[in-house]
């Protein structure tokens, strides 16, 4: 329980009557966390399987997280980027010491879109030319050329005209992206399992004939990692359960263990950016790279990709053996899953909340599973256990 100044209608009244209005809101008011666990005003206490969509894997409140913050808090906030800094250098080694081979350079940023606004600049600009092909049902970001690569509709509707020359084709349809990659494609964009799309899993050899498919045509081979990377799927990044070596790779969210920090990797294709061509201010900040490299230390540490895999995997296996009329499939990979329904998700998280099990939606009809990766086995049963009360109800 948190002593808290008002009452929870007050700070629901404030964020109601001065937010954006862009997010649509559950009626909980989220004041505490540690690990898998997260607390409203009143002291309900919640199994987060949303995890802060993801950027949670290392747990809330991890106490290393917390003491790299703390000690570079009061150290230094933020070195600029026309200057060396001690702890973005060993951020910046570490981070193409665990990423896949051939990634030998990083733009640190501060959110996903960002992480893919680079990605598609960097490619455009090593190739020379414009065309950016992403697929059906992916989602990578909203500012305004990440947009253009997003494809839900009403996401991208409202803002168009996007920038020209960006394309969809089906995923995991090999012969579709054969089709559209020409040689005037700067890229392909896409995820190794799509996430905001419904947690819809990518195909091995797909994902490695579209890669042969980009190098053949002259195109950059750009996997999103926002969502699937820092152990999520199982391996540290998803792109090793595939064998993958992207030329551009994109990471955020649980990158600095809920702190904002996006990063693009860049590979031996592209190489060195030329000076002055992109930049951020708050990009590699110390005190996110500080974070950062203490949650790949926890993550190796602790084996958490392995963890993820193993939790994962009896998630799947619980969930599927639920009996209700109303379940379609389940499908995963480590502790991203995903439940597709006959119907619309919304009432069926809203009832797991009551539950005491926070998830989230994929698309509309998807439940979608996000928890902390340091999630005990006990949770994962409970989980298990309130999923059945809710979709049998
Ligand atoms: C695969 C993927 N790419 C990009 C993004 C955008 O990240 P951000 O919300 O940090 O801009 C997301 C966010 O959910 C994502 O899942």
């Amino acid at each position: 329980m948190v002593n808290a100044a008002y009452p929870r209608d007050q700070y629901m009244t404030w964020e109601s009557d001065h937010e954006s209005g862009t997010y649509g809101k559950q009626p909980i008011v989220l004041v505490r966390g540690e690990g898998a666990h997260i607390w409203d005003l009143d002291g309900t206490e919640y199994i987060d399987c949303i995890g802060g969509h993801g950027a949670s894997n290392t747990g809330h409140a991890h106490p290393a997280v917390v003491k790299a913050i703390s000690e570079q808090a009061q150290r230094l906030f933020l070195a600029p980027n026309g200057f060396y800094n001690d702890v973005r250098a060993r951020l910046l080694s570490e981070l193409v010491r665990v990423a896949p081979p051939g990634l030998e350079r990083a733009f640190l940023c501060n959110s996903g879109t960002e992480a893919v606004e680079a990605a598609l600049k960097f490619a455009r600009l090593a190739t020379g030319r414009s065309k950016v092909i992403s697929t059906m049902r992916g989602f990578h970001g909203r500012s305004m050329g990440a947009l253009g690569t997003t494809w839900r509709k009403e996401y991208r509707k409202p803002f168009e005209p996007l920038i020209p020359g960006f394309g969809f084709v089906p995923y995991n349809k090999l012969e579709r992206m054969e089709k559209a990659v020409d040689d005037e494609t700067a890229a392909v964009i896409l995820e190794v399992v799509q996430g905001e799309g419904g947690v819809n899993l990518g195909d091995g050899e797909y994902l490695r004939g579209v890669q042969v498919l980009c190098h053949e045509r002259g195109a950059m081979f750009i996997v999103d990692e926002v969502q699937t990377g820092f152990g999520r799927t199982g391996k540290f990044f998803a792109s090793e359960h595939h064998g993958l070596e992207p030329d551009l790779m994109t990471v955020a969210k649980s990158i600095a263990g809920g702190l904002p920090m996006g990063a693009t990797l860049i590979g031996q294709r592209i190489g060195k950016v030329p000076g002055h061509v992109h930049g951020s201010t708050f990009g590699g900040s110390a005190l996110a790279c500080a974070a950062a490299l203490a949650v790949i230390e926890t993550m190796e540490a602790d084996h958490l990709p392995e963890r993820a895999a193993r939790l994962g995997a009896r998630l799947v296996e619980g969930l599927s053996a639920i009996d209700a009329q109303v379940v379609r499939g389940v499908r995963g990979l480590g502790l991203m899953v995903g439940i597709e329904l006959r119907g619309r998700s919304g009432s069926y998280l809203a009832a797991l909340a009551e539950q005491g099990v926070l998830a989230l939606p994929a698309g509309s009809t998807v439940m979608r599973f996000l928890p902390p990766l340091v999630i005990s086995e006990d949770d994962i049963e409970t989980v298990i256990e309130k999923v059945g009360v809710v979709l049998a109800g």
